[in-house]
C-alpha cells in the first residue's frame, strides 16, 4: 500500500509538473524560428500549431506525451502505423517536396500510394487550405527528412521496383506468387510502360517495407473506399474471401520479393488479430 501510494504520488507530481510547463508554453501559440525562412515557419506553424502531425506520427513517452527526442519517428494509431517520417522512413524513393505536395494536396503520390485508414482524412481537411499552405509543410518536412541527399536516386529505384514487379511472372508453381498473381497483379503490375499513381507500386509503398505488417494486412482486408486516397478509385476488400493463411501468404510474398528487409514473423495470428480488433 505504501509503494502505491508513492508511486501514485510520483505520478501526480509529474502530471502537475507537465500541466505548469505546458500553460508556461502556451500550447497552439507558434514561437517563429528566426533562422529560418517564412515558408518553413509557416510549415512548422501548420504542421504542429494547427494538423498537428505528431500527435499520430510521434511515438509517446510513458505518461502518454509525445516524445520530442523522437520527434516523428513513427507510431501505432487506431490500430494503423502511422510510418516515421523522418531519416528512417522506409519507402525506398525519398519524400521530397514533389511527393509530400501530391500526397498532402490530393491523398494519392506517384511513388508511394494512397492516404489510407486514418491518414485519408487529413489530405481531406489539407484541401481546404491555399496550395503554397501544402507547400510550407513539405518545405518544413524535408528540411530534416533527408531527402535532398538522397535526390538523383529515383531512376534507378523505379527501375529495380519495375524489374522486380516482372519476377513472379515466370513462377507460377510458388503458392504466393500464384495467388499474387490472380488477386492482385491485374491491378498493380506495373510493365515496362512506368507507373501508374492510381495502382501504386507495390515494391514502392511504405506498407511492404515497414518493420510492422499491419497497414498491409489492414489494406488487404478491408481495402480502400472510393473516397479515401485517391478519389474515384477502389481497393476491393479480400477479407470475406481470403482466410488468414491467404492473406499471410501475399504478405510474405510481398515482403520477400519486393524488399531485401528480414521476414515478418507470425503473419497468421497477426491477420486473425487484425480481424478481431
Ligand atoms: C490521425 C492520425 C494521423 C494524422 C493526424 C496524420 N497522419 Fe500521416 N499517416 C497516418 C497513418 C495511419 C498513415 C499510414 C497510411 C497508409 O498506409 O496509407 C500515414 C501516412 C503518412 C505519410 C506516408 C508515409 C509513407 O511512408 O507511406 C505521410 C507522408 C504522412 N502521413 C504525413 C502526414 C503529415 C504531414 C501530417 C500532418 C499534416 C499527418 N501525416 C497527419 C496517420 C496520421
Ligand atoms: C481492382 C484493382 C485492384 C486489385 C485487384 C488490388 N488492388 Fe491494391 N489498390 C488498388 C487501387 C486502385 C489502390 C489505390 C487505392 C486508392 O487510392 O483509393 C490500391 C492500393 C493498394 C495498396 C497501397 C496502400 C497505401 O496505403 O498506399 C496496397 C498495399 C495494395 N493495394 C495491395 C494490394 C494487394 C496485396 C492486392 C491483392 C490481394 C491488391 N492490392 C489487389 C487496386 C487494386
Amino acid at each position: 500500500c505504501w509503494r502505491m501510494s508513492r508511486i501514485r504520488a510520483n505520478i501526480w507530481a509529474a502530471c502537475s509538473r507537465i500541466r505548469r510547463r505546458s500553460s508556461r508554453a502556451k500550447p497552439g501559440r507558434y514561437v517563429p524560428v528566426a533562422t529560418r525562412d517564412a515558408a518553413w515557419n509557416r510549415g512548422a506553424y501548420l504542421a504542429e500549431g494547427i494538423s498537428h502531425c505528431g500527435a499520430c506520427h510521434t511515438p509517446r513517452g510513458a505518461l502518454g506525451a509525445e516524445r520530442k527526442d523522437k520527434a516523428y519517428a513513427g507510431a501505432a494509431i487506431d490500430n494503423w502505423i502511422a510510418p516515421p517520417l523522418d531519416k528512417t522512413n522506409p519507402a525506398p524513393i525519398a519524400w521530397n517536396q514533389a511527393e509530400l505536395v501530391a500526397y498532402l494536396g490530393t491523398g494519392v503520390s506517384l511513388y508511394h500510394g494512397t492516404a489510407a485508414g486514418p491518414m485519408a482524412a487529413v489530405p481531406r481537411g489539407l484541401a481546404h487550405l491555399p496550395g503554397s499552405d501544402v507547400a510550407a509543410i513539405a518545405t518544413y518536412f524535408t528540411s530534416f527528412n533527408g531527402s535532398a541527399a538522397r535526390a538523383g536516386q529515383d531512376a534507378a529505384l523505379i527501375q529495380k521496383a519495375l524489374a522486380t514487379d516482372r519476377v513472379g511472372t515466370g513462377l507460377q508453381y510458388d503458392a504466393g506468387t500464384r495467388l499474387f498473381t490472380a488477386a492482385c497483379a491485374s491491378c498493380h503490375y506495373n510493365g515496362g510502360k512506368g507507373l501508374n499513381p492510381l495502382r501504386p507500386d507495390l515494391a514502392l509503398n511504405s506498407t511492404v517495407h515497414l518493420d510492422d505488417p499491419t497497414n498491409l494486412i489492414r489494406v488487404i482486408l478491408y481495402g480502400i473506399d472510393a473516397k479515401d486516397g485517391a478519389p474515384g478509385v477502389v481497393m476491393p476488400a479480400f477479407g470475406t474471401g481470403f482466410t488468414n493463411a491467404d492473406v499471410a501468404r501475399i504478405a510474405a510474398y510481398l515482403r520477400a520479393t519486393r524488399t531485401t528487409k528480414a521476414a515478418w514473423p507470425d503473419l497468421e495470428q497477426k491477420v486473425a488479430t487484425i480481424r478481431a480488433t
